[in-house]
């Protein structure tokens, strides 16, 4: 390694040695300013390129002082002034090649490869995913398979299948990320769903009874974003449609599952509620109580057996059929599980909150 030293201002070498240079001395003095340039920084690279290597550079004034020379000097004067250029471009294309290297493999040199890698960051899963996971394994265990459907829907599925009337206000520009509104024909709307529901109608036309499925799935709503709503947000749907289902089998299979989730001392409650697209339609809320905070009611889904037009918009005779439907906000239950009081947190993505759900 050169030692640092710091960078000499460029002096123009004395006007005098330039045409006179007949002087070996004085190519030895410009070969050894060469050889122990320093050569530690870019800038002083650069400077050493304009010294020594460029058009107005020592090396080209000492080759322009050859025809001055004594004629039997000149040949041996041609020489040595080669090599000292040949030196000095050595040097440069050494410093230029070892400056980047270190740039980008500063470590490899001092690396010992038998040491063991420096630890990871490890990610973790997210928490909503983690919600979703035990949820979907609670279904599985009670026999339920799983689909999908797409996140841009038309007005069809997302409303009138499901028993929407025409001026219903969940229809409302108010709740509805609109992608196409046709005003004439509102058959032509294209939505961003606002609820899994639609993934029902999509799987009843696919597939006849007996049906027995969730769909986990993001819906988006057109609301403003506080600590307690957020523009998207995901939702998991059950549907179970056979023979002889009735209002019996639905409350079994919610508090089954509410059990599996929330612990055997779950306290729940059951209410009345409305829907389009079930009949009769309920709520069901669980008693939660963490930490010090004082205990309160949550509403974590909304259910019903199915209506009798949305089986007929599918073709389903719902004099042979019943069935029973539910949908589950997965980030409410995320939410009061791991009491995250903000449900922006949950989309912002910070490491520092993320890394709390190893
Ligand atoms: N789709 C309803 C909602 O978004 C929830 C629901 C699903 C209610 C199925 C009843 C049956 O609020």
């Amino acid at each position: 390694m050169f030692e640092s030293v710091p960078l000499e201002p460029f002096t123009p070498l004395p006007v005098a040695i330039c045409p006179v240079m007949a002087n070996i001395s004085d190519i030895e003095k410009v070969k050894n300013d060469i050889s122990t340039y320093n050569l530690d920084t870019e800038e002083a690279v650069e400077a050493f390129r304009l010294t020594y290597l460029s058009r107005k550079g020592i090396i080209t004034e000492l080759l322009a002082g050859i025809g001055k020379a004594e004629p039997q000097d000149r040949a041996r004067l041609g020489k040595e002034l080669n090599a000292l250029k040949q030196l000095a471009k050595t040097r440069f294309d050494e410093a230029k090649a070892a400056l980047s290297a270190g740039k980008t493999a500063d470590i490899t040199a001092t690396d010992d490869p038998t040491l063991p890698p420096p630890p990871f960051p490890a990610g973790s899963t997210h928490p909503l995913s983690q919600t979703l996971e035990e949820i979907k394994n609670i279904f599985y265990r009670l026999g339920f398979t799983i689909a999908d459907g797409p996140e841009m829907e038309d007005d069809f599925h997302n409303f009138t299948a499901l028993n929407f009337p025409p001026e219903h206000p969940a229809r409302d520009m108010q709740d509805t990320f609109f992608i196409r509104k046709d005003e004439e024909d509102p058959s032509r709307d294209l939505v961003l769903r606002t609820h899994t529901s639609p993934v029902q109608i999509r799987l009843m036309k696919e597939q006849k009874p007996p049906v027995r499925a969730i769909m986990p799935g993001r819906v988006y709503r057109n609301e403003s974003i506080t600590a307690k709503s957020y523009c998207l947000f995901h939702q998991v749907e059950g549907l179970y449609v056979d023979k002889n289902v009735n209002l019996a089998d639905l409350k079994h299979t919610l508090i089954t599952f509410a059990g599996h989730l929330f612990g055997k001392n779950l306290k729940y409650r059951i209410r009345p509620s409305f829907f389009p697209f079930t009949e009769p339609s309920l709520e069901m809320d669980i008693w939660w109580e963490t930490g010090n905070r004082p205990g309160q009611w949550m509403e974590i889904l909304g259910a019903g057996m199915v209506h009798p037009n949305v089986l007929k918009s599918v073709d389903i005779d719902p004099e042979v059929w019943t069935g029973f439907a539910f949908g589950m906000g997965v980030e409410r239950i995320t939410m009061s599980r791991y009491e995250i009081d903000d449900i922006r947190l949950l989309y912002d993505n910070d490491v520092r909150f993320l890394n709390q759900f190893p």
